[in-house]
């Protein structure tokens, strides 16, 4: 078990690269089931969960190829339609694969996803859209069993945006008959990414980053050549490291377009941001001045930045609250904030955080993804020495972390425990 140590105390100064983004890569590496052929995918992260996909793939029969940040893939010979318990308990993207494999197959066998650490997180809006599309859908030991002769388009409202759902059914209508329309689906960047991919491959796809998506089915795709856009989490998470070790640090790669809510969040905080030709630059303040956030889906706070301000604002000048709306459990990161010394009091929904002067270092527990980063940015601004165990799950979303900020100055390693 490898553990992360940090030494706080150090400003971070200098600029940074983002890595292409986690929750583009996923759904575009299931896409390129959708037809034979050599897909090509550069900026691709290294990421525990980018392998767990790429094995999945490979169990089903895709010859892949990576050499460095890209990779070829090619799904000619599918061998299986099945995505196994084992790796879908380790990553519920897997269940992406549903769509391409129904569509292009008319059969799909894959794991239901079960609990996760931050919600309930059920796939029954992914399923109540392929249905309407013309699928059977049965359960069967834990897995959901779908077929059909061909998907057809269908008129899809989703009871709630959903990122996976939009992902999903988006992959599914391409290959299907007619028109599908997607109502109140999810405007993520990453999906803009997956349709801008779709369209490249020859899918008809038009309101990608509105919440009225169209697809028209084709006939056949080809192969997609295709780099993963940057990720605006792992952009934000370096943007607050600034913030919160009062430091001056330049985000290069990063689209601030897609992080108008992170950035204007950080401008009430304190800090100055500026969009320099090199990227965008973060200045922090002496003085974290507390906000109001509340999470919802983009173009709202982003539920994956909640952790990392949770952690900042534990330092602020005041009360802070911050209303979780997407996820009902995603404050696992509170107990471990308070190990370091910070004041968060829970009501339902809402963290209440009473800033500090100073938080003091701690063992503690990686509970979840962007949990395990807001411990890594408290741990950067805490007294004394702070060490992060559990730390797979950060390995999962961000690539080479403790690396990047060790160039930025960070007193920071991973040690084996
Ligand atoms: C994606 C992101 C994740 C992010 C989340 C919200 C990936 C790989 N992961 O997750 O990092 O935190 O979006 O921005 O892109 N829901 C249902 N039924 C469904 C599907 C979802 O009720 O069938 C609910 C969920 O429980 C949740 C909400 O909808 O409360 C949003 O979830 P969703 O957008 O689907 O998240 P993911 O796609 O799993």
């Amino acid at each position: 078990m490898k553990k992360i140590i940090i030494h706080g105390g150090n400003k971070l100064h200098g600029t940074v690269n983002i890595s292409g983004a986690k929750n583009a890569a996923l759904p575009l590496l299931c896409a390129t089931l959708l037809c034979g052929g050599e897909h090509r995918l550069s900026n691709i992260p290294h990421l525990r969960d980018i392998n767990t996909v790429i094995q999945l793939l490979e169990t089903m029969g895709a010859k892949i190829t990576r050499s460095e940040n890209s990779a070829t893939l090619q799904a000619d010979k599918v061998v299986s339609v099945e995505a196994p318990y084992d790796l879908v308990k380790t990553m519920r993207a897997s269940v992406l694969v549903l769509g391409p494999l129904l569509s292009r197959f008319g059969k799909a066998r894959v794991s239901l996803p079960g609990g996760c650490a931050i919600g309930a997180r059920p796939i029954d809006l992914h399923l109540k859209g392929l249905a309407a599309m013309g699928a059977e859908i049965t359960l069967d030991h834990g897995y959901v069993e779908a077929t059909c002769k061909q998907l057809h388009g269908a008129t899809i409202y989703f009871d709630t945006p959903t990122v996976g759902g939009t992902e999903n059914l988006m992959m599914a209508a391409t290959l299907a008959q007619g028109t599908t329309i997607l109502e109140n689906a999810a405007c993520e960047p990453e999906i803009v990414d997956l349709a801008t991919a779709l369209s490249n491959m020859g899918a008809c796809i038009s309101g990608a980053g509105t919440d009225t998506i169209t697809i028209d089915g084709v006939d056949h795709l080809v192969p997609m050549n295709h780099r993963v856009m940057s990720d605006r989490i792992e952009a934000g998470t370096f943007m607050v490291a600034a913030a919160i070790t009062k430091g001056d640090v330049t985000v290069a790669n990063a689209d601030p377009e897609y992080l108008d809510a992170v950035i204007s969040k950080l401008s009430e905080s304190g800090a100055t941001v500026e969009h320099t030709p090199a990227g965008i630059r973060v200045i922090g303040s002496a003085q974290i001045k507390p906000l109001q956030i509340k999470t919802s889906p983009h173009p709202g706070f982003p539920t994956d930045m909640q952790a990392q301000f949770m952690a900042l604002l534990t330092l602020a000048q005041g009360t802070s609250i911050i209303s979780e709306n997407v996820f009902e459990n995603r404050f696992m990161h509170v107990c471990e904030l308070q190990r370091l010394g910070s004041n968060i009091r829970i009501d339902g929904k809402q963290a209440i955080v009473e800033g500090v002067d100073m938080l003091c270092g701690a063992p503690v527990m990686a509970t979840d993804l962007r949990a395990s980063a807001s411990l890594i940015l408290a741990g950067l601004a805490a007294d004394n020495t702070t060490e992060v165990a559990r730390i797979y799950h950060l390995d999962r979303g961000y690539e080479r972390l403790e690396e990047k900020l060790l160039a930025l100055g960070a007193d920071i390693q991973r040690v084996s425990a």
